[in-house]
């Protein structure tokens, strides 16, 4: 599965841009064709299933609505924007626009949210935590890239919309089909449609350090003996009633640092970064049906376009995440994961003696049950 190769210096972008500096890579793509159509994209903003929002603005008034939409929600008339998130997991073409991206590790990319926008259409000055390439579909759109912003920059009041008070334009492109902006962490970005057109955002995420301290913590907690106390053997005399010392809270930190050390292990990490945004278990007669195919003669196993699967090795073999989930396996499933992993499928030779070998059937099993492949 190929969207084709990023035309640009991936080792100069790495060193000098990801997260750190905006780049523009025009013509980004050789014999670029939208892989959706505006029309295709307002068909999945009617699906019950698929999250999509419209963003409009009115008189200086920004106005935000969720879907799903009817036909009749895409006549207005004032510039509004329709963005449709994860449309990677329905539509195989735009799926591969992350490939574009496989130089970065693969657990760090989101989605894809596609955006169409009617003449003058934006969803206003804002920044997002994330990196995001935005990749140019159908028609121009002009972007312009501010200051640096946090958590204080002050944003206008709005229950949900993030729309920034202030911007600050240093630097304005022109985006035809086919141009890249890459836009980083924390970065003010302001696109406005010229005429109508649909923007691709291949988006990362992130994890919070509070969310991983907590799931950290949990983990160690599981590992932890409740029969282990705090000691203070050797301990100086306590001069001055009522006072926790420096020499006690350097004890203190000293065994928790010790117990974090001796009782994590690092496979909640892998669990927490494939966890899915949208459920994708499949139902139990799609799962006997799929390993029914899988035990008589599948021809070929695909990953499924909204899986999240990843893995890591370990001294005894590897981990295998999918869709929240982990999994220990041999070592030796490790050349059918990674094809997988690459190319989006088994099939051939290669499928027929990861079959016949017990260690990789069981893991494709695994993957077909936590929705991660389905087979043909
Ligand atoms: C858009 O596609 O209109 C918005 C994308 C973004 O700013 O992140
Ligand atoms: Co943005």
């Amino acid at each position: 599965m190929s969207a084709g190769e990023l035309k640009f210096d991936r080792e100069l972008f790495l060193a000098e841009y990801w997260q750190r500096k905006p780049l523009l890579i025009r013509n980004a793509i050789t014999g670029f064709q939208t892989p959706l159509p505006a029309d295709e994209l307002a068909g999945l903003a009617l699906e019950d299933a698929i999250e999509s929002r419209i963003i409009e603005c009115r008189d200086d008034e920004w106005r935000l609505c969720h879907g799903p939409f009817e036909p009749e929600d895409f006549e207005r008339d004032h510039p509004w924007t329709l963005l449709v998130q994860a449309v990677d997991h329905y539509i195989p073409a735009v799926a591969e626009l992350r490939q574009l991206v496989s130089f970065l590790p693969q657990w760090r990319v989101d989605d894809v949210m596609v955006s169409y926008a009617a003449d003058g259409g934006s969803v206003g000055p804002h920044y997002d935590n994330y990196d995001v390439f935005l990749l140019q579909g159908e028609g121009v759109r002009r972007w312009q890239l501010g200051q640096r912003c946090d958590a204080n920059s002050p944003l206008i009041a709005h229950d949900e919309l993030r729309i920034l008070q202030q911007f600050e334009c240093r630097e304005e492109h022109v985006l035809g089909p086919g141009d890249i902006l890459y836009v980083p962490p924390g970065l003010a970005h302001w696109g406005v449609a010229q005429g109508e057109c649909t923007t691709f955002s291949i988006g990362f995420r992130a994890p919070r350090i509070n969310d991983l301290v907590s799931r950290w913590a949990d983990r160690v907690l599981e590992q932890l003996d409740p029969e282990l106390f705090y000691t203070d053997s050797a301990i100086e005399a306590a001069p001055r009633a009522g006072e926790i010392r420096p020499q006690d809270l350097a004890r203190v930190r000293a065994q928790l640092r010790a117990a974090l050390e001796r009782e994590s292990s690092d496979d909640w990490f892998g669990a927490m970064v494939t966890e899915p945004r949208y459920s994708c278990e499949p139902l139990p007669a799609e799962l006997d049906e799929a390993r029914a195919l899988l035990a008589g003669g599948a021809s070929r196993v695909l990953l499924s376009t909204a899986a999240r699967v990843a893995w890591q090795d370990t001294p005894e073999g590897i981990l295998v995440f999918c869709n929240g989930e982990g999994l220990a396996c041999a070592a030796s499933v490790k050349p059918s994961l990674i094809t997988l992993c690459e190319q989006w499928r088994l099939e051939g030779d290669e499928l027929s003696e990861g079959l016949a070998r017990e260690d990789t059937a069981s893991m494709l099993d695994y993957l077909l049950e936590n929705g991660g492949i389905h087979v043909e």
